[in-house]
């Protein structure tokens, strides 16, 4: 099996433009208000680190590693492999997530976080792919709705590969 670059889907201009309008967009929502950005890995590093810099308010920044459903038929429960390290209560909480495909791992993980008892707790998603969706999330911030294809590139993987790329990027697999 090969794997190559089929076509750009958002070179790093539109990327830059799209998390600059995020960016302003939370920084307008959480004014006055204690931040913290739960980053989803390993998918939403590059995001989140390219977020964080454009943002006009103080934040605090986390991280969140789980077991992800691609490969099961059904649910069940969540797998936390890195769980986050402080008490939620004093906090608005924000998931940064690469992107929302099924929504089963970010709606069991919103359930997770719910049970420490944010202030409260929205959902942030570069990119979305509404066409995938079999549980019902929404993201509070979505940077752009995306076609139902495999992406890469800007901290996305296929395989543990292609996080590198600088833009997203539609993947093809050959023989
Ligand atoms: P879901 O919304 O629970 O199905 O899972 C979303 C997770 O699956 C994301 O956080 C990604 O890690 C992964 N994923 C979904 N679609 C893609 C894609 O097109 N490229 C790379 N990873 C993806
Ligand atoms: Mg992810």
């Amino acid at each position: 099996m090969t794997e190559s670059i089929a076509q750009v889907l958002l070179s790093e201009e539109e990327l830059q433009a799209i998390v600059r309008r995020l960016a302003e967009e939370i920084g307008r929502t959480y004014a006055g208000k204690r931040l913290l950005l739960v980053g989803i890995l390993k998918g939403a590093f590059v995001f989140l680190s390219d977020l964080i810099r454009l943002l006009p308010i103080p934040c605090e920044v986390e991280f969140l590693r789980v077991s992800s459903y691609r490969n099961s038929t059904e649910g069940g429960e969540l797998e936390v492999l890195q769980d986050l390290a402080l008490p939620l209560e004093e906090y608005d909480v924000l998931v940064v997530e690469d992107i929302l495909d099924s929504g089963r791992t970010l709606s069991a993980m919103l359930k997770h976080l719910q049970t420490k008892n944010p202030r409260s707790l929205a959902l942030c998603a570069l990119l979305d792919k509404p066409a995938r969706r079999q549980v019902p999330v929404e993201a509070d911030f979505v940077g752009v709705r995306i076609p139902d294809a495999f992406v890469v590139g800007y901290g996305l993987d296929y395989a543990q590969r292609w996080r590198s790329l600088p833009y997203v990027a539609c993947l093809e697999l050959r023989d």
